[in-house]
């Protein structure tokens, strides 16, 4: 009977470390920026700045700019990453690690920076519109039922709101690249399923006129009126 305290009083004291509130505490200490610079809680691995680069300009091919863009955007996009709704090795793998806290504070850091430079993503000038990509942008094609990008995207592909991002300062590559997502599947959850339908109504011979005109900046490409003027 005397002894049957002490394995308790032990037991208590074993249990103490699993109580230490103090990671709890530095998960909720996170600013957006120290997540962007050092990964937060997931680990260097997902500093956002190696990847995206320190402006959040991206890299001018598959990493997109993230400066910017609107923080409900952003945190929508972690969100599909965190659930599966949008794939990606590693942006799955470190948008699971961050809590709604943190990814919360590292997409208003983002939006609240200013739009990076854009050289990088205009490495050839592409002033010349070619085939059928900016009527597709600025009128859709009734015929196929596929509404103009302008319409959600804005005439000068600065976006809409929350929902409709902006397109400017995202490289062709990108572009293309989502496109090809939503017509094969591997990305959804936008409501409604709007741009996996305008995506499926693409020609495929479309996407990447259409991914270049947009990332030259949309409005600012000269059509062709004939090879000569614009070769
Ligand atoms: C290892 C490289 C890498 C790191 C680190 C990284 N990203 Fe990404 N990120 C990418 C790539 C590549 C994509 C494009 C993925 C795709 O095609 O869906 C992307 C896409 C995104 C998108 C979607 C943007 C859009 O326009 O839809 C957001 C938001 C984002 N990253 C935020 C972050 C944040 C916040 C961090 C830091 C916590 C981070 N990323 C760290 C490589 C990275
Ligand atoms: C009815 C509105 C609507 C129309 C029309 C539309 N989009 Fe979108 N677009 C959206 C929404 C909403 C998203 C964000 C989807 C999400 O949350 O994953 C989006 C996202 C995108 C993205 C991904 C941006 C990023 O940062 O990852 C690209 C590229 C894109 N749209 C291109 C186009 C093109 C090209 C067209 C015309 C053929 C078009 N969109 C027509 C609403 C629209």
């Amino acid at each position: 009977m005397y002894f049957r305290p002490v394995p308790l009083i032990l037991a208590a004291t074993a249990a103490l470390p699993a109580c230490t509130p103090a990671p709890v505490d530095s998960r909720f200490g996170h600013t957006g920026q120290l997540i962007a610079l050092s990964g937060g809680d997931a680990g260097p691995q997902a500093a956002c700045h190696t990847c995206h680069g320190l402006d959040g300009g991206g890299d001018g091919a598959l990493v997109p700019r993230i400066a910017a863009m609107d923080a409900g955007y952003l945190v929508g996009q972690l969100g599909h990453y965190a659930d599966g709704r949008r794939r990606h090795p590693q942006m799955t793998w470190l948008a699971g690690r961050l809590n709604s806290a943190e990814r919360l504070a590292v997409s208003e850091y983002y939006a609240s920076m200013p739009m990076p430079r854009t050289e990088r993503i205009l490495a050839t000038d592409r002033q010349c519109t070619s085939g059928n990509a900016a009527v597709i942008y600025h009128e859709g094609l009734p015929e196929r039922g596929l509404a103009s990008c302008a319409s959600c995207h804005g005439g000068m592909g600065q976006g809409e709101g929350t929902g409709n991002p902006s397109l400017v300062g995202q490289s062709a590559d990108y572009h293309a690249e989502q496109l090809h997502r939503w017509r094969k599947g591997e990305r959804y959850g936008d409501a409604m399923n709007v741009m996996h339908d305008a995506a499926s109504r693409l020609h495929e011979e479309e996407i990447i006129p259409l991914a270049e005109y947009i990332a030259y900046g949309p409005g600012q490409s000269r059509r062709r009126e004939s090879p000569e003027e614009c070769p």
